[in-house]
Order: C-alpha cells, then structure tokens, then sequence
C-alpha cells in the first residue's frame, strides 16, 4: 500500500521504517529540512536500537523515501499517519498546534477516501475536529481514524513489529478494511473501537502505568520508615498474576516525552468533562515529589543541617541564598529520560544537573548515548566521556537512569578515585552490600 507518513520523530520514523518493511510503499514527511537531508544520506537522527538497519534496508529497495513536501508524500497516499509531536501547553493540556497544523499543510493534497489516521496522541475528540475540517475544507471524502501508537523508546523496533495490540478506532467500516489491510502481516490482536475509545486506551494505559509507578514509589518511601527492602517486597507482589511484575521497580520516577504530559492531558480531559480524577492528581504530585525527595537525601547526606532544604522544582532556588552544594563535586550518571534511548524530554537527570548548578555544585555528566542532545539544555557542567571521567574526584555520584552500563560497572575500579565514597543510586542497580565491601556508602529508593 501507498502509505504517507506526517511527522519523522521517534514515532514517525519508526512506523514508517517498519512499514516500508513490511512490504509498503512509505514516503516520511517532516518540515525540519536538516533531518530530512540526513536521512536522505541514511543517517538517523535519533538513538533507537535497531532503527538505523531498518532504515538503511528500505531506502535501499527504494521502499522508504523522505521528503519535506507534504503535496509530494500525501499525492497517492491510501493511508497518511499523522505523527507530529503533542508537547503539554503551560496549563497541562496537549498542545495541538502541529496536529492542525499538519492536518492544514496535507487538507488540499488529499486523494479521495484516503484514510488520515492519528499516531500522534490527542485529546479526546480531537480526531472528531479533524474529520468536521476536512468535510468543511476538502470536496474529496477523507475518512479520518484513531491508531493510537505503543512503543516504548529503546525497544521500538521490537515494540512496533511485534505489538500487543493494535488498536484501531474508526468510524466508517471501510476505514476499517484499508487499515487492517495496513497491518495484515501483524500476528496480534487487533481492537477495532470507536474513534473516541481508541483516543481514551492511549491515555488511560499511559495513565495507569504511571499510577503503578507512584503506586511503588510511595510504598517504597514507606519501606524506608519500616526497614523493609522495597525490592524483595516488589518481587513479592509482582509474582501474583493479578499485579504483574512490570513497572514495579521503585525509583525516583517517570520522565520522558509521554509519561508526564499524558497524564496532565488525562487529568485536563477529565476537569474539562467536570470530572475531579482525584487518583490522577496524586499520580502526579507524587512523580513529582520523588526525585526531590531523593534530592534532599543527596543534601542532607553532604552538608550539615542548618542547610535549608531546597524547594522542589527546576526553578525552585535554594532558599535564601544558601548554596548546599557550594565546594563538591557531583557525578550525575544518567541523562536520557530512561535506558535505550537519546531522549532527554522531562529527564530527572538533566533536572538534578541543573539543580546542582544552581546550588552551587560543581558538576560532572555521563551519559552512554544522550549527551549530544544534553549539550544543548546544560551549561557550566564538565560534559565526560567515561564512567571513570565523571566519577573522579566526585563527593558524590548520582545515578539517575537504568544503563545496564551503570548496573556492570566495577565500581571497585574507582572507589579509591572518589573524594568522599558516596552513591545515590536513583534506580536501585547496584548491590548495596557489594557497595558497602568498598566501604562506600550506598543509598537507593525504598531498601
Ligand atoms: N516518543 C514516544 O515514545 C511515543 C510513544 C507513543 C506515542 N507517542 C506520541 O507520538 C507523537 C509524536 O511523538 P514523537 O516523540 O515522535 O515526537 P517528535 O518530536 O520526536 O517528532 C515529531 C516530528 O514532527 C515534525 N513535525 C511537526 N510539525 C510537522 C508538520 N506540519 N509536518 C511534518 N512534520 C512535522 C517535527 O519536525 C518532528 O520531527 C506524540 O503525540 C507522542 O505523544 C510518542
């Protein structure tokens, strides 16, 4: 099939990779004109396992081409996905603009009975406006649907390929039978709704994962007042059908580019439909809450107490203009927003970076795959090319995502290198009795 895709980001550029893949015709479209130069030279923007040999192979066949016309992708499309970014505007809500955007740019180039279906995640509703601007703008018919996309950063490819579920929220059955045609060669089951429920499953399962995440986080906080281990507890749980294992490892919290405007969308969606989502709310102070929790413990740890504790929040100041952090050096291991990924949107990482600066640290950074995109957001840190750079001399390292190079590194390889022996470990990796046979001192989330 002829497929047109409307945005080359994380999702974009992977749908439209993996479909190219799976024997389509796909033209990515995107208005950023150096990424689209470079993928034309095959070279991907973006760190995802994976996604460079995918890429490579349909440009190769000549399977997967990029362009920044939108007239040129959309012209003999049978399918256009719209994959632009919904970035959470000041009050929470998802910022529509580059939707309508989108949904403008591609209106007068549209073949008739194409089908424009949503990847990107929007309000619910949304697609329901987009349909009722088309039938106002276009005299083609466009059938317009809801294929709410999944995948996780740093296992997208797997993700994609081999999904759960698709979820396909249409309103007119041949749109129906064009998209399901789209993913004949997917072995999944396959959720055909209403175009309104396929835009709710996207929220609530972002949303529910993210209350599982707060959920262990406060009984981890707990653990730490009752001696108990958060991870023997989480194991203990995880092993009831009923409750899962997955996003049961306690930590300081959910950032990224979905958790948490998702989640603020979900609560917006619910306050303008007259609903308090009391349960939401907490979700979200808790995220919040977490990683500043963690933060006064790296505080407390290094200064004296007459310290004032600093007030939560990337803007927040230390109070009165103490700077706890004046004299140490800090090691902060860990920028990407999570494991697998280059991404730095909401990163706890980049947070406590920032935070340390402006309390008066001096700060070292590293990070395996993200410290080109940390370049741009951090100033006045010593950016590291090495575990062992970053570490040396440090009153304190701060682990703040899942490497799996964080979780192997020989830490007796440096313990002689620190100034004081101390790990905050954010995501619980390291054995805290290995670490204390180093005689440094360990401190997780909730053991
Ligand atoms: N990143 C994820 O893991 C993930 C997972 C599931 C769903 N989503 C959702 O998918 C959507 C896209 O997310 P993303 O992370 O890929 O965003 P992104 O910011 O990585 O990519 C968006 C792309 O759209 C392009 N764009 C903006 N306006 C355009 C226009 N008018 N025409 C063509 N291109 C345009 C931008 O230049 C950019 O390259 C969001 O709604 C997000 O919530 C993301």
């Amino acid at each position: 099939m002829k497929i047109s895709i409307v945005g080359t980001g994380y999702v974009g550029l992977v749908t439209g990779a993996c479909l190219a893949s799976r024997g389509h015709q796909v033209s990515c479209v995107d208005i950023d004109q150096a990424k689209i130069d470079n993928l034309k030279r095959g070279e991907i923007p973006i760190f995802e396992p994976g996604l460079n040999e995918v890429v490579k192979e349909g440009i190769n066949r000549g399977a997967l081409t990029f362009t920044t016309s939108a007239k040129d992708s959309v012209a003999n499309a049978q399918v256009v996905f719209l994959a632009v970014g919904t970035p959470p505007a000041e009050d929470g809500s998802a910022d529509l603009k580059y939707v309508f955007q989108a949904v403008e740019d591609i209106s007068p180039h549209l073949p008739n009975e194409c089908v424009v279906v949503s990847k990107s995640t929007v309000p619910v509703g949304t697609n329901r406006k987009i349909s009722e601007k088309f039938k106002l703008e276009s005299e083609k018919t466009v059938f317009v649907a809801s294929n709410p996309e999944f995948l996780r950063e740093g296992k997208a490819i797997d993700d994609f390929m081999n999904p759960d579920r698709i979820v396909l929220g249409v309103d007119e059955p041949k749109a129906g039978l064009i998209l399901k045609e789209v993913y004949k060669d997917f072995d999944c089951p396959i959720v055909e709704t209403s175009i309104e429920s396929a835009e709710m499953i996207k929220y609530a399962s972002n949303a529910f994962l993210a209350t599982k995440i707060s959920f262990i986080n406060e009984i981890a906080n707990i653990c730490e007042g009752v001696d108990a281990n958060v991870k023997d507890v989480s194991k203990g749980m995880g092993l009831d059908p009923r409750i899962g294992e997955a996003f049961l490892s306690a930590g300081i919290g959910y950032g990224g580019s979905c958790f948490p405007k998702d989640v603020r969308a979900l609560d917006q969606i619910a306050g303008l439909n007259g609903y308090d989502f009391k349960l939401l709310k907490s979700v979200i102070q808790v995220n919040n809450d977490q990683r500043w929790r963690f933060y006064k413990k790296i505080e407390g740890t290094l200064n004296p107490p007459h310290f004032p504790a600093s007030p939560a929040g990337r803007q927040g100041g230390a109070g009165g203009g103490c700077r706890s952090f004046e004299g140490k050096k800090i090691a902060v291991l860990g920028l990407a927003f999570k494991a697998g990924t280059d991404d730095i949107r909401e990163s706890i990482g980049i947070d406590f970076a920032l935070k340390l600066i402006e309390d008066g640290s001096q700060v070292s950074v590293y990070d395996p795959q993200a410290m080109d995109n940390a370049r741009e957001v951090l100033d006045g840190v010593e950016f590291c090319n090495s575990i062992e750079e970053a570490v040396d001399g440090s009153d304190a390292i701060v682990i703040t995502t899942e490497w799996q190079e964080f979780r192997d590194f020989d830490f007796s390889k440096i313990a002689d290198r620190l100034k004081q022996k101390n790990i905050f470990d954010g995501r619980n990796l390291s054995d805290p009795d290995c670490m204390q046979s180093l005689g440094i001192k360990y401190f997780g989330v909730g053991l």
